[in-house]
């Protein structure tokens, strides 16, 4: 295996929930406990893997689990774990507007990404203890490197929020004329859980980098090929590690026109210091257990990189 946690990307309709999925069976097949994950708000790992999915892993192979989690569900529970603590700290009066303010914070694009962060995160947490593997299914090229790059992204703007609040408890100690020292870490909640939360994007942010491979998925026409290549510059130039880039949908020895000829054989000089896999147009769509082993068997997932 080459790592444990893997982010299939590419661009639009290449087939990276299909073969994620597949990677996922063909992983679990070897004797790993996996968890396969879909974070495309457009859910369509259930349908791959031919299963009724949900917020919670649920076993769909021997020693597979998949699930779609749900960032807005997650969105609603943030919110409403805001708004009660604002409840206990603000006049009620107060109320109506703190509401107002958090529905709009709730509809904000940023917010459902941050929240689908914070469940990956959860996720990523677990591998090693619950799961072996972690396989992960991402929206379209764009999504997944905003997905990576959410945890740096996220840390300083912790980072601030503790120092703001550090300096608001030591002037609070100044303050204090008897000289008794001001609220410490030890008895702010808000800054234990600032701290806390510092330390959990940072790990993930390591992780990511030590952890993680991202497998992009293609398929061989120019315009992808082009938006793979930026893709592999990207992740390589922010120190993510790339498995072998697959190349998906290939037609028939014979069967694929001048055009198609062509985009393969750029694909595979393009990214020849990758490394590519190879796996076949199949004439049936690939969905559920036995068709999605049959195209893993291309993937060669047992051996390294
Ligand atoms: N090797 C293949 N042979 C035949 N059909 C395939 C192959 N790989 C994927 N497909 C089919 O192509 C379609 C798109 O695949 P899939 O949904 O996995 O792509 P995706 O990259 O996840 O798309 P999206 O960007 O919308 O998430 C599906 O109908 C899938 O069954
Ligand atoms: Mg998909």
């Amino acid at each position: 295996m080459t790592a444990p946690i893997t982010f299939v990307g590419g661009k639009g309709g290449v087939g990276k929930t299909t073969l994620a999925a597949a990677r996922a069976l063909a992983l679990a097949d070897t004797g790993l406990r996996v968890l396969v994950l879909s974070t495309d708000p457009a859910h369509s790992l259930g349908d791959a893997l031919e299963a009724s999915l949900s917020d919670e892993p649920a076993e769909v192979a021997p020693r597979l689990w998949a699930c779609e989690p749900d960032a807005d569900a997650a969105v609603r529970r943030r919110i409403a774990q805001v708004a009660e603590d604002a409840r206990q700290a603000v006049p009620t009066e107060v109320m109506p507007a703190v509401h107002r303010h958090l529905d709009q914070a709730g509809s904000s694009p940023g917010m459902a990404e941050s929240a689908l962060a914070d469940l990956l995160i959860d996720r990523m947490d677990e591998v090693g203890d619950r799961w072996d593997a972690l396989v992960v299914d991402s929206a379209p090229t764009g999504h997944l490197l905003r997905l990576l790059h959410l945890p740096t992204l996220l840390t300083p703007w912790v980072v601030g929020l503790t120092r703001q609040r550090e300096r608001a408890n030591r002037a609070e100690a100044f303050a204090d004329v008897v000289g008794r020292s001001g609220p410490e870490e030890d008895d702010d909640p808000l800054l234990r859980r600032l701290h806390a939360r510092r330390h959990r994007l940072e790990r993930a942010s390591a992780r990511l980098r030590e952890d993680a491979v991202v497998a992009l998925v293609t398929v061989p026409r120019r315009m992808v090929l082009a938006e793979t290549a930026r893709a592999v510059d990207q992740l390589a130039g922010a120190g993510f590690a790339l498995d072998r880039v697959v190349v998906n949908q290939i037609p028939p020895e014979g069967a694929a026109g001048p055009d198609t000829a062509a985009a393969l054989a750029a694909t595979r000089e393009r990214f020849a210091a990758q490394g590519t896999v190879e796996v076949p147009l199949q004439d049936t769509e690939p969905t559920g257990a036995a068709r999605l082993r049959r195209l893993a068997a291309h993937l060669d997932t047992g051996a390294p990189a």
